[in-house]
């Protein structure tokens, strides 16, 4: 048997992590500032991550959502404290995509139509309509184009109006900040324009914050940076630091019935543990915090770089736009420089997604070497 080769890879085996820095089989060092996509939130296996997970280990995996598991309902008021989304009911499931699939289907539930609107160069995940609501027909069968999607630019004021006039759309789904598409963002004013609409149209606003949640860009979710307040805010990534952990918030306006959702794995103990102490980090280290600053320090730095054309991004949800596509510069920046960095739809972006916890000198360090590389 063989792998399905769907991965281009780098010739590079990791076998040992811890914060920043990730070991290779040969016994090299190398620096991540690309987080495993997003997903390294508080570090590679954070001491107090890995005791929380050792111990439930120990205790009990898993049993499925027949049960009572106090666990979940643990990390729904921490989740509730962190974020400050009061008024929210937690769906558990295992990734991104499943979280927004879910979402999806809700609104079709609640509003009965099936119409959904999504944004030019959006990501929202591999599954169908997901994978429907994501503007690449590359990764899109025939199956998944039975959805009803249609896509607009960000900003595009009339476009929006013209579509919701047609009264067969249950859901509008945005990431606040672009991640996969290329740290691209409305302005607060469209984001605030297309809330209101939702709410006089009865369509349900679904926040994907898959990648720009849980304090990535430096506050619990990044719709928080626009004054909006979505229906439902899907979540993951950053959720598990590493374990496959996703979730919808959903707005106490929609109402669950038995059965209307489920899932094996979702919300089975390891998961909550793993997410509950990651929360507990965010908060003990002041994370969301230190995003902020680090942000405001990585662009001071990378403002004094002549090659950078243009710095993007919230938080540590950054990237440096040059003039040139990036693709050889990041494999150099691998096997010269020993750094992990990330692309995007745009391939002039070089994507910087490290944990939550870096520090000013990890920035001095990533600088250094990207200068060597292009000098
Ligand atoms: C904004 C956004 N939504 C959804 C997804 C899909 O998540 P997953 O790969 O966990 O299914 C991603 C993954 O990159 C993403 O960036």
């Amino acid at each position: 048997m063989k792998l399905f080769d769907v991965y281009p890879l780098y010739d590079v085996t990791p076998v040992t992590a811890k914060g920043i820095t990730l070991v290779d089989d040969k016994g090299e060092t190398y620096h991540d500032f690309y987080g495993g996509h997003a997903v390294i939130s508080i570090g590679h296996s954070h001491p107090h991550y890995v005791k929380r997970l050792k111990e439930q280990l120990e205790q009990m995996a898993f049993y499925s959502n027949s049960i009572k598991n106090p666990l979940q309902e643990a990390l729904t008021r921490k989740l509730e404290t962190l974020s400050g989304c009061a008024d929210y009911q937690l769906f558990l499931c295992n990734s991104g995509a499943e979280a927004n699939e879910n979402a999806l289907k809700l609104a079709s539930f609640h509003t009965g139509k099936a119409g959904v609107i999504a944004f030019k160069n959006s990501f929202h995940g591999r599954t169908s309509a997901a994978v429907a609501a994501t503007d690449n027909p590359k990764i899109n069968a025939p199956l998944n184009l039975q959805h009803q999607v249609d896509f607009i630019p960000l900003n595009d004021v009339m476009a929006f109006e013209q579509l919701i006039s047609r009264g067969d759309h249950c859901a509008v789904i945005l990431e606040a900040l672009q991640g996969v598409g290329g740290l691209d963002e409305p302005t607060s004013a469209f984001y605030q324009f297309v809330a209101k609409k939702c709410r006089e149209h009865n369509i349900v606003l679904i926040a994907d914050e898959v990648q720009s949640g849980f304090g990535r860009t430096g506050m619990f979710f990044a719709f928080q940076h626009h004054g909006i307040q979505p229906d439902i805010i899907s979540m993951a990534k950053g959720m598990g630091n590493g374990f496959p952990v996703g979730g919808i918030l959903i707005h106490t306006h929609l109402q669950p019935s038995l059965g209307l959702l489920g899932t094996t794995f979702g919300g089975n103990h390891m998961a909550c543990v793993a997410s509950l102490a990651v929360l507990e980090v965010i908060e003990k280290e002041n994370l969301m915090e230190n995003a902020a600053k680090m942000e405001a320090y990585f662009k001071e730095k990378a403002g004094k770089i002549p090659q950078v054309q243009k710095v993007k991004g919230r938080g540590l949800m950054l990237g440096l736009e040059f003039e040139e596509e990036v693709g050889e510069l990041r494999k150099r920046l691998i096997y010269n420089q020993h750094l992990f960095t990330g692309g995007s739809a745009n391939k002039k972006l070089l994507r910087f997604l490290p944990a939550l916890n870096i520090t000013a000198n990890d920035i001095d360090l990533f600088f250094e070497r990207l200068k060597n590389e292009l000098a």
